[in-house]
């Protein structure tokens, strides 16, 4: 290696740079973007409002430990606030359990088409990503426990997972945390957790609470609508928060964010109109496309995955591209290893209408 000019941590160069969601299509006025899993319905209106607040004090530092905010998360959920630690969004702290607990020659799993920024934090930590198949686009605990070596330090599972939408039962995740060694860190990613209706489905505070080596992270970017500001939040064991503590930056969530993180998660009437329309609109979108006869993978979150076959003039590329040609921008997924898929977010009523309409033209079905 040349010692000629400075040179970053082994596996650093070796990331493929995480590329967002499109939110331009080129040519057309009107847009409507279904690519980022955003709520269609935006913050609650109390949200904005001590948002902009917080302008008139733009010169003041915010509190580094944002203490209001924990009580705020604490009193939602009925956790201890010591136990919590905010971040700008999930990505942070993903980031800084990465950072924390895994370093050269370590090892940490995800699954096959898990979130991308599993593997983007393992290799920027020095660490090597391990990928666990998944069987029917879901995760599988077996498979997961069938990679674990001696090197393994972290498991990260996103449930529900994104892109595929699928989750695993708090029964399995049980399972999976009593089959990792103890030494293991579980990472239970809960991103879209307020979306899913089901009744076999714990988010991770249960297997926080009892055990010491499972830690939970939560976002404000999907059904609080707060994806611009950059707010997360994890609970965990005291001495995993207490590492946490130690190397995130000493100000990592902003004031404006705090203010309206706060209001945002004491808006429970926002909140459930929210996961109403999706409710409603992911049934809906996962029958009518199927109609189409297209594989819609079935999703407990706010989007769904449709599988397009692989012949010429049918394919997800030409979808996408016949797609974004009238304003609709759902999400490729090829760096997902899902080539064939598309991923939509749920969206307002004329989106999820307009799409249907356009995906029944481009595959000759339209009445
Ligand atoms: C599974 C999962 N985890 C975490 C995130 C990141 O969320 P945040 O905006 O809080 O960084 C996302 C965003 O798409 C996600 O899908």
């Amino acid at each position: 290696m040349s010692a000629l000019r400075p040179q970053p941590r082994p596996g650093v160069l070796d990331i493929d740079p995480y590329v967002p969601g499109k939110s331009t299509a080129p040519g057309v006025a009107r847009v409507f973007k279904l690519s980022s899993n955003e709520t269609p319905l935006g913050p609650s209106p109390k949200a904005l409002a001590a948002y902009r607040a917080v302008a008139d004090h733009l010169q003041d530092y915010p509190d580094g430990a944002a203490t209001a905010l924990r009580e705020a998360i604490g009193r939602a959920f009925g956790l201890d606030p010591n136990r919590i630690v905010c971040g700008a969004g999930s990505d942070d702290l993903l980031n800084l359990l990465a950072d924390a607990y895994l370093r050269d020659g370590d090892e940490a799993i995800h699954t096959t088409h898990g979130f991308l920024v599993y593997p983007i934090a393992t290799l920027g930590s020095g660490a090597k990503p391990i990928v666990a198949p998944e069987k029917d686009h879901t995760a599988d605990v077996d498979n997961i426990l069938g990679k674990v070596t001696e090197r393994t330090k972290v498991v990260f599972l996103a449930n529900p997972n994104n892109p595929t939408g699928t989750y695993v039962p708090f029964d399995e995740v049980k399972r999976l945390q009593k089959g990792l060694p103890p030494h293991v860190l579980l990472v239970l990613d809960a991103a879209y957790a307020e979306y899913v209706r089901r009744n076999d489905y714990e988010a991770g505070i249960e297997l926080v609470a009892t055990s010491e080596n499972v830690v939970m992270c939560r976002t404000f970017s999907k059904i609080y609508g707060l994806a611009a500001i950059r707010l997360g939040w994890m609970y965990g064991p005291a001495h995993v928060v207490e590492a946490i503590n130690r190397i995130r930056g000493p100000f990592n969530v902003n004031g404006p964010a705090i203010a309206a993180g706060i209001a945002a998660i004491e808006d429970a009437a926002h909140q459930e109109r929210s996961r109403e329309h999706n409710t409603e609109w992911l049934e809906w979108l996962t029958e009518e496309i199927a109609k189409l006869g297209l594989h819609v993978t079935p999703s407990a979150a706010n989007f769904v995955l449709i599988h397009f076959p692989h012949d010429k003039g049918r394919t997800a590329a030409e979808a996408n591209a016949f797609l974004m040609k009238r304003g609709l921008i759902l999400r490729q997924v090829g760096a997902y290893k899902l080539p064939h898929a598309l991923r939509m977010s749920v969206g307002i009523e004329e989106a999820n209408r307009l799409v249907v309409k356009a995906l029944a033209e481009f595959l000759g079905k339209s009445k």
